[in-house]
């Protein structure tokens, strides 16, 4: 039994290695972008002495594009939400995307087709995602002038709407703050965009004396890989309470 499935198997190689048939040499969805970007797709084939018949692509299963080399223009499209094609940009293995949205993210696939005898297939599906990067900076609130030792500090890292939401840590003298020093994320839910967040991340610990040589370097820092970095810094003074202060200086 064994034998023999390893029989037709190594047949299967042999019939593929002599015909020579279409083959798909890559898929290429660069991923993610951003949102209001560009995309350029491509599909690599290799025709090996076969006849293109035609080049699709799809988007979660819909047709939205087509190259035709007998057509006169081979390209054709069908609109879809999000997805806007540059016929000028686009050939029979590239297609390029303009104007990324949100309803952009998707399974994209293509399928090449040979022509007759053989009408071969072949096709290959990546997933493209489209991130919406804050339209503003990153910002602290709640930060005070200067801190006395003893006192509660309590302040916010805030990045406006994204998607996906940002990964974001708090420094404390260019050490990552402890958990215990954090509160959030919480996240809130634009109004204008419901699909993105605002995202804070607040620090809030006790100004002990360990905090009293030195100023306060605060740091908070958001990421959303690959493509967004930001940090946002402030460096605080840091007193004795006036009673505290009095008696020092009386000593
Ligand atoms: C993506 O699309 C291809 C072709 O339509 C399909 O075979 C595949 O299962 C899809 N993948 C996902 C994760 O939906
Ligand atoms: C880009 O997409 C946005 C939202 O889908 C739309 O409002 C805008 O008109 C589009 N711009 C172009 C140049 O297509
Ligand atoms: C920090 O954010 C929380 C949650 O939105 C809010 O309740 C609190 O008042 C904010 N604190 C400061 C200092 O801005
Ligand atoms: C900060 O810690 C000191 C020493 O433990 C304590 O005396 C003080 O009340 C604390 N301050 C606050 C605001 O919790």
């Amino acid at each position: 039994m064994f034998g023999k499935t390893t029989l037709f198997f190594l047949l299967f190689l042999w019939t593929q290695d002599l015909v020579h048939s279409l083959r798909l040499v890559k898929i290429r969805v660069p991923s993610p972008k951003r949102e209001g970007g560009k995309a350029l797709l491509s599909c690599q084939y290799d025709l090996q002495g076969d006849t293109l018949y035609n080049v699709k692509w799809y988007k979660d299963g819909h047709e939205f594009y087509r190259y035709v080399p007998k057509n006169d223009p081979p390209v054709s499209y069908f609109p879809m939400a999000g997805v806007k094609v540059d016929v000028d940009r686009s050939t029979s293995n590239t297609v390029a995307l303009v104007n990324l949205s949100q309803e952009s993210s998707g399974n994209y696939s293509c399928e090449v087709n040979g022509d007759a005898p053989r009408f071969d297939t072949v096709s290959g599906h990546k997933y493209l995602d489209v991130f919406l990067l804050p339209k503003s900076d990153l910002r602290i609130e709640g930060l005070k002038d200067k801190y006395e030792v003893n006192e509660l500090l309590v302040v916010n890292c805030t990045l406006p709407p994204s998607r996906p939401k940002p990964h974001m840590i708090w420094f404390l003298n260019h050490r990552e703050a402890p958990d215990s020093f954090l509160s959030g994320p919480w996240y809130q839910v634009s109004a204008e965009r419901p699909d993105a967040v605002e995202t804070i991340l607040q620090l809030n610990f006790n100004v002990t004396s360990d905090f009293n040589n030195g100023p306060l370097r605060l740091k908070c820092q958001a990421v959303i890989p690959p493509m967004y970095y930001q940090k946002i810094e402030a460096t605080r003074e840091v007193v004795l309470p006036p009673t505290e202060a009095k008696e020092t200086e009386r000593r």
